[in-house]
Parts: structure tokens; C-alpha cells; sequence
């Protein structure tokens, strides 16, 4: 199932109102990257300081990092990414062109889960599957994702680096520091944020697909036998988080990923799919990656990850359960949630309905009439005090009322105030317009700012 709302209609608001840019754009733009507006950033900002809030300030058993982007190039030797981070590729053998074979097998109908490369070849044979210029397929070949770079003045196999594909591992290899630093108890987790990159082969929809992304993660170490009640509590707390977010859940699906379509590492992995306007698609995933991680850095670093349980001689290497979120899934998802179009006085209309702890602007602040001094005096004098409570609330006296109006509403700006002439004869009042509803409500300004 995927959601009424179509996709141009978002990527055409979050472009014009200054949400969403296509990267590069000036030079003709760079495949798979986005640059984001000043109300992207806020957006961006608010999801990524909710989970934040909600995984690590809101609970006792968290524990923050930032690690370099750069790393050690054995860190995705240990990690399998160097041998196994790879997607199916297939080449249109007149002009070359280049696709992932799965995403040419869907296009034509056929699901491609759980398929081996040689299946997916087959299935382009049996259907006869043309590239979408319509010429033939070669076969398919492995293609690493990773985006290779060099570290430092010289150009050999040793300055090897890699941009990282996932937060993931800058959380692992500072496991034991964390450990030796503040001596956590079991369970507990480690959270990071920060920006993820892969050289998809066909980046696409939007921002649901880029070369370039931010990840929100968390690595959460357990005793192994005590796996499963830590994997159950944080699928419970991430269906907190979407509520949280304002996302319905009759539309958020889980499933229960195939072994075959698991990542190499994972014994099991929960996928939380979205109705997203392109069709159910993976939202984030909950994945038990058990010692994989910890184990391998130890065997190559010939350094202990072992945890001693306080008070006792009991060691060992801790299991993982990962939730691993894509902030760009997160915030495609709340923006196709809130995209509505409705009529107001015969004129078709387009809001954000927006949580209010989401939107980029709370509150915009305007004079009725933006040539009489003593109202925008008086409207300026409202909009500090609010900005100094709130901070995103912005000013806006462009255009006539109704036209402010709308431009709100496209933001998701949940309330407008607007400063008239009963604000500046005694009644000490303003008009505060809700965007869901278009109400108008007379409220004095202490209340507003109560
Ligand atoms: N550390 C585990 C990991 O990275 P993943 O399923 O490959 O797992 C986790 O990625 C999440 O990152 C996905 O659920 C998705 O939200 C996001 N993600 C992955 N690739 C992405 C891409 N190319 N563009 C945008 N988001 C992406």
C-alpha cells in the first residue's frame, strides 16, 4: 500500500519553500545528494534532536559518541564491508549504461527478495527483461558500495581509506574506551548521529535513496543470552519514537527479514516499512548482530573486547542488537504524513500538518498592516518575547494577510499572529490563526505568552 499522496507534489514544495535542494543544482546538480534549505535544516534538526532525547537523554542506559568519518582502513576489512558490502549490477551492453539488477527486476514486476544473483539473471532471462532503453542485459556482477579515498600525501594500497558506509562502526571500535571510562552495566548502548555514505548504484525517489545520508544509531550490548528481551524492549521503544514523530501506525509495518535478505552480519533483523507515497518501503531496521562486530575487532586488533560482569569473574564478549535509523527516511516519512490539500474559501489550499515540536516554525508574528508604525512597533514587540521563549518563530509582514497566510501553512507553521488595531487600542489582544483548522481565536497576549 502507498500513501494518497503523490511524490512530485512534496519534492515540488520542499524545493520551492526552501526545504530540500538538489545538490549541486548550479552545475547541473550531482546524482544522489540534496542539499538542505534553511527549513530542511530546522526539520532535519528537530527529528534528529527528538530521537536524541527519546534513545539517549530520555533514558539511563545511553551513552553518546561522534566518532571520525575517516577510519582505519581495518576497520571495513574486520567488518565485511570490504568483501560483502556489494549490490547486484547489471550493464546495457549497447550504451553501457549501468543499474542495480533487483531494481531492473522490480520495475518489471518481479520481486527480486531472496533471489541469488544467478536467480535474478535467470528471472531477466525468463521475462525476457530489456534495460529501459531497450537494449539486452549483461550479466549481472558484484559492485562495493563503499566510496574509496586516500589519507594523506601519497596514492597506495596503505593510504586506503573509505567514506563510511554506516555509523556503526565508529561505535564499535570505541566500545572498550567507553567501557574503560565509565564502567557501564549490562545492557547498555552506545548512540551516534552523523552522515553515512554509498555509492548506490541507482540512487532514486527523492531523498529515500542518496549517495550521501544521515544515520541515527545505536549499538546495544547484552549478555548473549539475554538477546531477545533487549531486541522486544527497543522495537517497543522505536514504535514510541514514531508516534512521536506524528506517523500513523496503521501505516508502519514490521517485517521479518528472510536470512537470505539479511545483511551479512544480522541473525535476525526486524525491517520497519513505511507507507511512504512511493509504496511500502523500509522505513529503518532492528537488527541482532550478535558478537560479529566485537569479535572481529578483537581477532584483528589482537585487542580484548571482553566484558567482566561487576563483582564476578564472569567474561565474555557482548551480543548486539542494533536499531539503525536513515534521518532522510524519517523525515520523508513526516513530511508525506503532514502534505495536505484542502479548499479554503473556493481556492484550493496545500499545509504541513506538522507536531508541533517538528515544524520549523512554531509561531510567525505579523503586523496587520506593515506601513502603520505603531502596529509593527507592537508586532516586533510580540515576536521578541515569543522568539525569546520558543526561538523558531519568525517574522513575516511580506504580502497581504491571506497571502502570509498560505505561505504558512506550506511551512507548517502551526499558529500566526497577527498584531491589528483592537492590539493597540487597549485590548491588549492579538489574532492568533491555527493552520489546520484556519480558526481564528482572539487571545491576549499574556496568555500567548504565558
Ligand atoms: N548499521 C546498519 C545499517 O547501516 P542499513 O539497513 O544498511 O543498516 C540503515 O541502513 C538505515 O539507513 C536504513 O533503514 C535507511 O533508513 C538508511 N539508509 C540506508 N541506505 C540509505 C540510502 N542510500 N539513502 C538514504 N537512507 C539510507
Amino acid at each position: 500500500m502507498s500513501s494518497s499522496v503523490n511524490m512530485e507534489d512534496i519534492i515540488s514544495l520542499a524545493k520551492r519553500r526552501g526545504f530540500i535542494y538538489p545538490g549541486s543544482d548550479v552545475y547541473g546538480g550531482l546524482r544522489g545528494t540534496w542539499d538542505y534549505g534553511p527549513l530542511g535544516v530546522a526539520l532535519k534538526r528537530n527529528i534528529m534532536n527528538l530521537w536524541w532525547q527519546h534513545f539517549v537523554d530520555g533514558r539511563d542506559d545511553m551513552y553518546g559518541v561522534d566518532a571520525a568519518i575517516l577510519m582505519n582502513q581495518k576497520v571495513w576489512q574486520a567488518s565485511g564491508h570490504v568483501d560483502t558490502f556489494v549490490d547486484p549490477l547489471c550493464e546495457d551492453t549497447v550504451n553501457h549504461r549501468r543499474f542495480r539488477t533487483d531494481h531492473i527486476l522490480k520495475d518489471n514486476g518481479v520481486d527480486a527478495e531472496g533471489m541469488t544473483m544467478e536467480q535474478m539473471d535467470a528471472a531477466i532471462a525468463e521475462h525476457g527483461i530489456k534495460s529501459p532503453d531497450g537494449n539486452p542485459l549483461s550479466a549481472s556482477r558484484t559492485f562495493n558500495m563503499m566510496f574509496t579515498t586516500h589519507v594523506g600525501p601519497t596514492s597506495d594500497d596503505a593510504s586506503i581509506s573509505y567514506l563510511r558506509p554506516e555509523t556503526a562502526q565508529g561505535i564499535f571500535t570505541n566500545f572498550k574506551n567507553v567501557v574503560d571510562s565509565f564502567y557501564p552495566d549490562l545492557p547498555f548502548g552506545i548512540a551516534q548521529q552523523g552522515k553515512a555514505f554509498r555509492n548506490e548504484i541507482s540512487p532514486r525517489d527523492f531523498i529515500f535513496r542518496s549517495r550521501e545520508f544521515e544515520q541515527m544509531e545505536i549499538e546495544y550490548f547484552v549478555h548473549p543470552e539475554k538477546w531477545e528481551e533487549a531486541f522486544e524492549e527497543l522495537l517497543a521503544s522505536t514504535h514510541e519514537f514514531l508516534v512521536r514523530l506524528g506517523l500513523k501506525p496503521e501505516h508502519i509495518h514490521e517485517l521479518d527479514v528472510p536470512e537470505a535478505d539479511r545483511a551479512h552480519y544480522s541473525k535476525k533483523t526486524i525491517d520497519i516499512e513505511y507507507d511512504f507515497p512511493i509504496g511500502k518501503e523500509e522505513l529503518m531496521g532492528i537488527a541482532y548482530r550478535t558478537d560479529f562486530d566485537l569479535g572481529n575487532i578483537q581477532r584483528v586488533s589482537s585487542k580484548s573486547m571482553e566484558y567482566t560482569v561487576k563483582g564476578t569473574n564472569e567474561k565474555f564478549v557482548p551480543h548486539v542488537i542494533e536499531p539503525s535509523f536513515g534521518v532522510e527516511r524519517a523525515l520523508m516519512a513526516v513530511l508525506s504524513n503532514a502534505y495536505r490539500e484542502d479548499e479554503v474559501n473556493g481556492e484550493k489550499r496545500i499545509y504541513l500538518a506538522l507536531p508541533e515540536h517538528l515544524a520549523p516554525v512554531r509561531y510567525a508574528v505579523s503586523p496587520l498592516l506593515k506601513n502603520k508604525p505603531e502596529l509593527v512597533e507592537k508586532a516586533r514587540e510580540v515576536y521578541r518575547a515569543l522568539k525569546q521563549k520558543y526561538g523558531n518563530v519568525s517574522w513575516d509582514d511580506n504580502g497581504n494577510i491571506g497571502k502570509r497566510y498560505r505561505r504558512q501553512d506550506e511551512i507548517g507553521t502551526p499558529h500566526v499572529v497577527v498584531i491589528d488595531f483592537e492590539t493597540i487600542e487597549g485590548g491588549g489582544t492579538v489574532t492568533v490563526r491555527e493552520r489546520d483548522t484556519t480558526e481564528q481565536r482572539r487571545v491576549s497576549i499574556a496568555e500567548l505568552l504565558g
